[in-house]
């Protein structure tokens, strides 16, 4: 298992991936009105990639983050979607995804980091709602799901206003390398489950993702 930066041929994995884990209903989610059109930051999205006995890729996990500007003035990331195959879950590969493009983001001077989640969840990584709560977002959300990081300390204290889409710029300092994260144990996968695998740049030829 490693992982490392998204690249375009994960793209139909990652997309089947999220449609199981969300539903094919997600883009009518008020997250997405901030990601319509823009793209993704290559350099913080990360996927987690498996191999299978016979050597191809497997996509277990993926993870993706938007530039957002806050109050017009305030540049941000908007974090997720985020998602590891069932086969993974509850192993912490979730929580390294989050840690690992946390450390990249800071390193590469982004200052906060805003998301709608699961409190309970994204409450061990430092998000609390306190800090999104002079922010509004472009449709309606749960506001107990609507939860800020900051980076930099007091990146948050003066932003309000509404979350707009921003195509943003990347600052200057370039991201360190992600660490090929080998210290994940690969987990034993029977024969039979290969209709459950998803395959990075191979989504056509996986019975699963026809
Ligand atoms: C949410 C998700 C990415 C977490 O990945 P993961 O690899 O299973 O997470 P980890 O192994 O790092 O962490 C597991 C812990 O998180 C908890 N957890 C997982 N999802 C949670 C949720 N939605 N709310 C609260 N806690 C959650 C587990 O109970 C477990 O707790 P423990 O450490 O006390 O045992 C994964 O479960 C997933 O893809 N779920 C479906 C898609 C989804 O809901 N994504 C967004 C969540 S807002």
């Amino acid at each position: 298992m490693i992982v490392t930066p998204e690249e375009p041929r994960h793209a139909a994995a990652i997309e089947a991936l999220l449609d199981r884990s969300f539903g094919p209903d997600r883009h009518t989610k008020t997250a997405y009105r901030l990601r319509d059109g823009v793209a993704a930051l290559p350099e913080l999205s990360l996927v987690a990639i498996d191999h299978d006995d016979l050597g191809r890729e497997v996509l277990e996990g993926t993870i993706r983050y938007w530039p957002v500007l806050i109050g017009g003035l305030t540049p941000s990331l908007l974090l997720g979607p985020i998602a590891v195959t069932p086969h993974w879950q509850g192993g912490g590969l979730g929580s390294k995804l989050i840690r690992m493009s946390l450390n990249k983001a800071a390193a590469a001077g982004h200052r906060s980091v805003i998301l709608v989640g699961d409190a309970p969840y994204y409450g061990r990584f430092g998000f609390t709602r306190d800090l999104t709560l002079g922010l509004e977002l472009p449709g309606p959300v749960d506001p107990a799901r609507f939860l800020g990081l900051e980076l930099v300390p007091g990146a948050l204290a003066g932003a309000a206003g509404p979350v707009g889409r921003w195509h943003g710029v990347s600052p200057a300092i370039a991201a360190p390398e992600v660490a090929l994260a080998t210290a994940i144990p690969n987990r034993p996968r029977p024969a039979s489950a290969a209709a459950g695998l998803w395959y990075a740049g191979r989504a056509a030829a996986s019975p699963a993702a026809a």
